[in-house]
């Protein structure tokens, strides 16, 4: 049995998406694989309604009640461990995660760690990555599927989905499009990652 962990701070569709292919692909069946638990750093991330609707165990960890960065992530890194087995570490999932982890926390989870980001990346990592692809004129935009490392939204590409920037076009109606993608390409990923095949 492989676990696979996701970490939600809002919507959650990443997640649903994911779930949903998990579900419609067999995974538990076919790959021994299976969605085990859905964290969030938020109390309302609208995420955790659908996860408990499908009967996943999820679990609110509220960044605003720790100190310190740190202790946060150390909470964090306690409550995913609960999902590593013997002889199968947890696969950590990102999925709209909206908090900065700590140096130690990504060496904790290296190698197991991968996040989606609404860019092609390395360009616009952070925050408000549509507005600022317009704003730069860009004529495509689009998500990625990136490992985590320390460094913040640059880890090895695993997957990019690209679409088009059309003249009218807002930050929400450019989120729109990307986030379609998102929900094709994460999927892929995770399923990847967890059957051995490739995509
Ligand atoms: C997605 O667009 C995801 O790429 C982005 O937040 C959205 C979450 O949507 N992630 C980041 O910006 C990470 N820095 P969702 O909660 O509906 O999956």
């Amino acid at each position: 049995m492989k676990n696979i962990v996701i970490l939600i701070s809002g919507g959650g569709s990443n997640m649903a998406s994911i779930v949903r292919a998990a579900q419609t692909q067999a995974w538990e069946k076919h790959f021994g694989a299976r969605i085990a638990a859905v964290i969030s750093n938020r109390h309302d991330a609208q995420g955790l309604g659908f996860a408990q609707k499908q009967g996943i165990p999820t679990q609110t960890i509220d960044h605003k009640t720790f100190a310190s960065r740190a202790s946060f992530d150390q909470a964090l890194a306690v409550a995913i461990s609960h999902y590593d087995l013997p002889d199968q570490p947890a696969l950590v999932v990102l999925a709209g995660f909206m908090r900065i982890l700590t140096p130690a926390f990504v060496a904790q989870f290296e190698g197991r760690l991968i996040n989606i980001h609404p860019s092609l990346l390395p360009a616009f990592p952070g925050l408000h990555t549509h507005q600022r692809a317009i704003d730069a004129g860009c004529q495509f935009a689009g998500a990625t599927v990136h490992r985590v490392t320390a460094e913040l939204d640059f880890g090895p590409i695993l997957a990019q989905a690209v679409v088009p920037v059309l003249p009218q076009d807002t930050d929400k109606s450019l989120a729109d499009r990307v986030l379609t993608q998102e929900h094709l390409i994460y999927p892929r990923v995770v399923r990847a990652l967890v059957s051995g095949e490739t995509f």
